[in-house]
């Protein structure tokens, strides 16, 4: 088996790590991947939205399958690329992935199938934004319909302050196209948690529920990140919760992906708040998280392999999808002014430490004359397992 793996982060290393405890023994390829992972597989300079380029390689090396990481390879249609060739793929169609790169298909989509979330109205006229804002009798909260790598949503809690959120995406373009369409949208109260399924196009396998951090420092002192850590299962979202977001967000969401002509294959991410009325989707990822990923597939105690390549065929359903009852915890380091500016270029020492159920996942980091240096703001991904969480985290 030839795996090539798309993306660069700590959560390719994650799934490069599991995919090499495989009994089918597969060979890696990681494109771009990154020096912290290389001994696991052979690193190829190609850019993750490199479809052509991608294509080219797996056909060259006879690729039996290919797992797609960030959402950019999935927005640039690399899946869609791959498939044509006739190269299996983990990770869904460039339509279907619109459930993360389009905020207004997705909401539109959750309304035709009935899936809970915030009440909302998408605009992409600046006037009539403001003048929804003026009316609208409950708080909201305003998103850049397009990709805006997790920062495009502002919690105003004044009505000058969404007027300037408005301004700022929709005239002043703040995030580019992303923010020429904007979704206002109710705000909830809750709890938030992740889950994570595996899909085959029909069947799915619910993961541990997960709960990211995305605050720098401790105590929530610092401001919003790509997220400074996770854990799972996380224990706000109960057996009976878990059950009741299968039965009402994740099914119907591959049910209706199916019979509007889009199955979905791949690792299917919801974003939930945890409402008095019961679970609601905050956001789609149509991708596994980061850094979710990496405490996630610690507990999984299935070959990987298997599961993604009966992803692949349609086969899910074949396939006994098994985790270990354990917790698992993952602290990001980040370099000195990330996330605003991150140094680089600062030497890397402890790694050889042995660690008995943990693992520390690279990513940004790289080789120079012989010695790892970080190479980004988020380095690297310290992660733990143990019975329990607070173990885990000891
Ligand atoms: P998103 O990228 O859509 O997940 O939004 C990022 C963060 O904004 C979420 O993790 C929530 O903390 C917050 N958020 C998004 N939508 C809502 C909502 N409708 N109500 C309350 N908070 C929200
Ligand atoms: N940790 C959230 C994400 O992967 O988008």
């Amino acid at each position: 088996m030839r795996v090539l793996i798309v993306g660069s982060g700590g959560r390719e290393h994650a799934i490069a790590w599991k995919l090499c405890q495989s009994p089918h023994r597969p060979e890696l390829f990681l494109a771009p991947g990154n020096d912290g992972m290389a001994a696991l597989g052979t690193l190829v300079p190609l850019a993750v939205e490199d479809g052509p380029g991608l294509v080219a390689f797996a056909r060259r090396e006879r690729i039996d399958l290919v797992v797609i990481g960030p959402e950019a390879a999935l927005a640039a249609g690399v899946s869609d690329l791959l498939r044509a060739a006739g190269v299996a793929v983990f990770g869904p169609t460039q339509a279907a992935a619109q459930l993360e790169t389009s905020k207004r298909f997705a909401k539109a989509f959750m309304q035709r199938h009935s899936i809970p979330t915030a009440r909302y109205a998408a605009f992409t006229d600046f006037g009539a934004a403001c003048e929804h804002l003026r009316v609208v009798d409950y708080p909201v909260v305003i998103k850049a319909a397009g990709l805006a790598a997790g920062k495009g949503v502002v919690l105003p809690d004044t009505l000058a302050e969404g007027l300037d959120a408005l301004q700022a995406m929709m005239v002043k373009r703040q995030f580019g196209a992303a923010g020429e369409e904007v979704i206002i949208e109710e705000r909830l109260q809750g709890e938030e948690c992740s889950l994570l399924a595996f899909c085959d196009g029909k069947t799915l396998a619910v993961m541990p529920s997960a709960q990211d951090h995305k605050r720098l420092l401790d105590d929530d002192r610092g401001p919003n990140t790509g997220g400074m850590g996770a854990y799972a299962p996380a224990p706000v979202l109960s057996a009976d919760q878990l059950e009741e977001v299968r039965r009402t967000i994740l099914q119907p969401v591959v049910d209706g992906l199916a019979a509007e002509g889009m199955p979905y294959v791949g690792a299917l991410y919801a974003g939930l708040m945890l409402t008095a009325d019961g679970p609601k989707v905050l956001e789609f990822n149509a991708r596994f998280g980061d850094p979710e990923t990496q405490v996630i597939l610690p507990l999984l105690e299935s070959d990987l392999l298997d599961v993604l390549l009966a992803c692949t065929r349609s086969e899910l359903d074949r396939v006994d999808v098994r985790w270990a009852e354990r917790a698992a915890v993952c602290v990001v380091l980040a370099s000195a002014g990330y996330p605003d500016s991150s140094q680089t270029g600062f030497p890397i020492r402890g790694l050889d430490a042995p660690v008995a159920q943990g693992m520390v996942f690279h990513a940004g980091t790289r080789l120079d004359d012989g010695r790892l240096i970080n190479a980004g703001g988020r380095v690297l991904g310290v992660t733990a397992w143990d019975s329990d969480l607070r173990v885990a985290i000891d």
